[in-house]
């Protein structure tokens, strides 16, 4: 069993992200993540694995006796909530599911209201959360700094795991899961998510979640992605080089109305224009082209469907919200459930919910 313990941050930072899945393994051998980082620790056995518990949890949530049931399973673990981004869903979904868990929370929202502030360094700080909680889930705009506190954490007295709940404009692996938790929902009846396609638009260069969704979709049969933006925000080269090595279909273009007439779903994405350089600078670019509205409904499969990560501005007009193909409100919610997933295979209480009385 490789352990984050046995290697130095030197060599293991220079690993492929293939390379670096079974150091981030749970020890125990259950294949489930201990520190969930990127989307390349999924493959479709995870993922299947992680989607019947969550249906199980919703389910098991359903009844009173069941709920107060899964509120004693981790009653005796703390979850500690560091964003330094700002976040609705993600914190709140988590927050949501530690508490359907039992699992007591405490949280920092903003680095200046933390002694970071009085210059205590990002190491220190994550050090100090470990000494009084039992997992870190934690936002930042800092590419590869989960990753970072996850080999700290690993080499230090209190091993506790880390949740990536979104790093930079590198990495979103929760709101991936729950992206394809989603998806097999919405196919469930339908034949499955084998042999789809799915269209991504919008901001494909810095959305976070483009990058951890399009890998997890490589872990299903013959799937094609295809990305229309802006060419200045056009999927960028290390997702397509994945795509390439895996054999993946996809296409690269600019017509929306001509993806959604071939989607089976349509991801649409925010401009992030937070990321932006120089001020204004997406302001300057043309983006009326790559907006989802009532003309666009009308093209889309009667059993398609319509996603997003949200927040939205207005790339999905809010005519669109109320057709049974808007998905992006259940993708919210589904959060919860595959989140509660997860932090329960992170502790090892897979096996117990799944075999459960309820
Ligand atoms: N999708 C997502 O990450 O939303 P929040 O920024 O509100 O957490």
């Amino acid at each position: 069993m490789a352990k984050l313990t046995e290697i130095g941050w030197e060599e293991y930072s220079g690993l492929s992200l293939d390379e670096k899945r079974p150091y981030l393994a749970r020890w125990e051998g259950d294949g489930m993540p201990y520190h969930t980082l990127f989307a390349q620790q999924f493959d479709r056995g995870l993922l299947e694995r992680l989607c019947a518990l969550a249906n199980r949890i919703r389910f098991i949530n359903k009844s009173k006796e069941g709920a107060l049931y899964l509120k004693n399973v981790l009653a005796h673990k703390r979850a500690m909530l560091y964003f330094s981004q700002p976040s609705s869903r993600t914190f709140l979904s988590h927050l949501a599911a530690c508490q359907l868990l039992g699992i007591t929370t405490g949280s920092v929202r903003d680095a200046a209201t933390s002694s970071e502030f009085k210059g205590e360094s990002k190491e220190d700080s994550i050090r100090t959360f470990s000494s009084y909680f039992d997992m870190i889930i934690m936002r930042s705009p800092e590419q590869g700094l989960a990753e970072k506190m996850a080999w700290e954490l690993s080499n230090s007295d209190r091993p506790i795991p880390i949740l990536n709940a979104g790093s930079g404009k590198d990495q979103h692996p929760t709101q991936a899961l729950l992206d394809i938790y989603t998806l097999i929902r919405s196919f469930e009846t339908k034949g499955g998510v084998d042999g789809r396609t799915v269209v991504f638009c919008g901001d494909l260069l810095r959305g976070r979640t483009v990058r951890s969704l399009s890998y997890l979709l490589t872990n299903f049969n013959d799937v094609k992605q295809v990305f229309i933006a802006p060419q200045e925000l056009q999927v960028p080269d290390d997702v397509i080089a994945i795509l390439k090595k895996k054999g993946v279909r996809y296409e690269i273009g600019e017509d929306l109305k001509a993806g959604v007439k071939v989607a089976d779903a349509v991801y649409m994405t925010r401009i992030q224009d937070e990321w932006d350089t120089a001020k204004g600078a997406s302001a300057k670019i043309d983006t009326s082209r790559f907006k989802f509205g009532a003309e666009e409904l009308a093209l889309l499969k009667p059993d398609g469907c319509l996603l997003h990560p949200l927040p939205r501005r207005d790339e999905i007009a809010t005519c669109c919200d109320h057709d049974p193909r808007a998905m992006y409100w259940r993708q919210m919610r589904n959060g919860m459930w595959i989140r509660a997933a997860l932090i329960a295979s992170t502790f090892g209480f897979e096996k117990t919910i799944m075999d459960c009385g309820y």
